[in-house]
């Protein structure tokens, strides 16, 4: 809320206004990938006029610390539409792992917000939540997001769409902020997870509709709100800018660097790996910088569980978006890589595959793999039956997975839970691979990981577990 103050002085009336923060502060991963080193990011939004923020931070309370640090702090200033605003961010470095700490953002004598978070975990174990497909400022989406804070999550995964319809600014903080970033946890307003939760996106096809900036000022405003770890290379196709050249150096001087190389990169918490790739229609899954990449940063880490995460998926039973397949072209080479399992959105269901293997089909010449112009791949399906989650729990292939439910309207809640009408095609194209469709109620995965055995569960908007495996190595 703005508040107004008068000033006479000398016969003159000053208008004063307060200044407004537009988006409340909260923790980010940084630029932080593999478990050598940590350190987290904090990011707020406040309108134009300016203000000095202090960032205090110390490994238990800030009262009781021997030593609390000070975070250094930048200042970005955007001009937007003609509206100027201004982006901190402050970086929290030299942090301890598996360590709670406290923060505390002011402004003068102002406290703005004191949180804690704890650092990332260095066990062999992990805790955390996946959706895609939310931003919409659905009522789904909020009871979403407080199912999603009484799991207690290390970190939240997001595989795309985070806002709708065009990833841009004003949409970020009506539609996003607001659920996940607000002062209350309740079914009705979402959960106050982000000052303490770090959030891990990538790209959905919604997150990149605002890419020219002349039309759209305030677009691909992912870049200005998420700092994630800058440790995959630039690929040949990528998300391009469009827009004036002021516009373009503008926007990549706000963005600091992070555009376009954080639509690729690799974490890594407790005992998993998790690769995050851009999987929008300008991609080519096989390029040679990523697969490159992917095999040298995937083989180098030790943890018990690989999982890659990206926006389209390849393998999908329902109606919606099931001609395009596109990533399907990288099954060959995560199945090399020892990928256990793939966490996908942007069809708004849940599905789950057994594990399965996938070998596109070359042309006649054997060179080139074909693809249709919607992007469809035919090829081999290898499928694991034995595989329940339940009393038979070694995978033989990787598990699929769709978590779309995160709260955009849900696609064809017809076929929930009703084998007889999931896709039927040639079966080069598909097969009954997919064990688990629930397209009627909005939901969202939690794995839990503890040295060799991974559990995933699935939980509905009420609370419930609607699906339910595990897995062992
Ligand atoms: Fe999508």
């Amino acid at each position: 809320m703005k508040y107004i103050l008068f000033a006479c002085l000398m016969g003159v009336v000053f208008t004063v206004a307060a200044q407004e923060i537009l988006v409340s502060p909260y923790i980010q991963p940084g630029n932080a990938s593999n478990l050598l080193r940590e350190q987290k990011v904090i990011i707020w939004h406040t309108d134009s006029i300016p203000a000095t923020f202090n960032v205090e931070f110390a490994a238990g309370s800030l009262e009781d610390a021997k030593k609390v640090s000070t975070a250094k702090i930048s200042v970005i200033t955007l001009k937007l539409g003609g509206k100027t605003s201004i982006l901190y961010r402050a970086v929290l470095t030299g942090l301890k792992f598996d360590t709670e700490y406290a923060y505390r953002v002011t402004k003068g004598n102002d406290i703005v917000l004191a949180a804690s978070f704890v650092s990332r975990t260095k066990k062999k174990a992990s805790h955390f939540a996946v959706f895609g497909d939310c931003g919409v400022g659905s009522p789904e989406q909020k009871a979403i997001a407080y199912q999603v804070a009484q799991q207690k999550p290390e970190f939240v995964l997001i595989p795309g769409d985070l806002v709708y319809n065009r990833g841009m600014v004003n949409e970020y903080q009506a539609r996003f902020f607001p659920v996940y970033n607000g002062a209350e946890t309740s079914l009705e307003k979402g959960a106050s997870l982000m000052k303490s939760v770090p959030f891990y996106s990538l790209l959905g096809n919604h997150d990149i509709y605002s890419s020219n900036l002349d039309k759209i000022p305030g677009g691909l405003a992912y870049f200005y709100y998420n700092d994630l770890p800058e440790n995959a290379p630039l690929t040949e196709h990528r998300l391009e800018l469009t827009g004036k050249p002021e516009a373009v150096k503008a926007y990549n001087a706000a963005t600091g660097g992070r555009f376009p190389g954080t639509a690729n990169y690799s974490f890594e918490q407790g005992n998993v790996h998790i690769t995050c790739i851009d999987a929008n229609s300008y991609v080519n899954p096989l390029d040679q910088a990523l697969v490159d990449w992917m095999r040298q940063d995937i083989a180098a880490s030790t943890s018990d569980w690989k999982i890659v995460s990206f926006h389209e998926p390849g393998f999908n039973s329902s109606k919606t978006h099931d001609e395009f397949q596109l990533m399907r072209l990288l099954s060959p080479i995560m199945e090399e890589l020892g990928v256990d399992m793939v966490l996908n959105g942007h069809v708004h269901n849940y599905q789950r595959t057994m594990p399965l293997r996938f070998a596109p089909k070359m042309n006649d010449k054997g060179n080139q793999f074909i693809i249709s112009k919607e992007g469809s791949v035919d090829g081999t399906f290898t499928l694991d039956q034995k595989f329940d989650g339940a009393t038979q729990t070694k995978a033989n292939g990787i598990i699929y997975i769709v978590t779309g439910g995160g709260g955009a309207a849900l696609y064809d809640t017809d076929l929930s839970n009703k084998p007889e009408l999931w896709k039927r095609e040639a079966k080069e194209n598909w097969v009954p691979f997919t064990v688990k469709l629930v397209s009627d109620i909005h939901s969202f995965t939690m794995i839990d990981t503890e040295g060799k055995k991974l559990t995933l569960r699935q939980i509905n908007l009420k609370g419930e577990t609607i699906d339910e495996i595990h897995m062992t190595k």
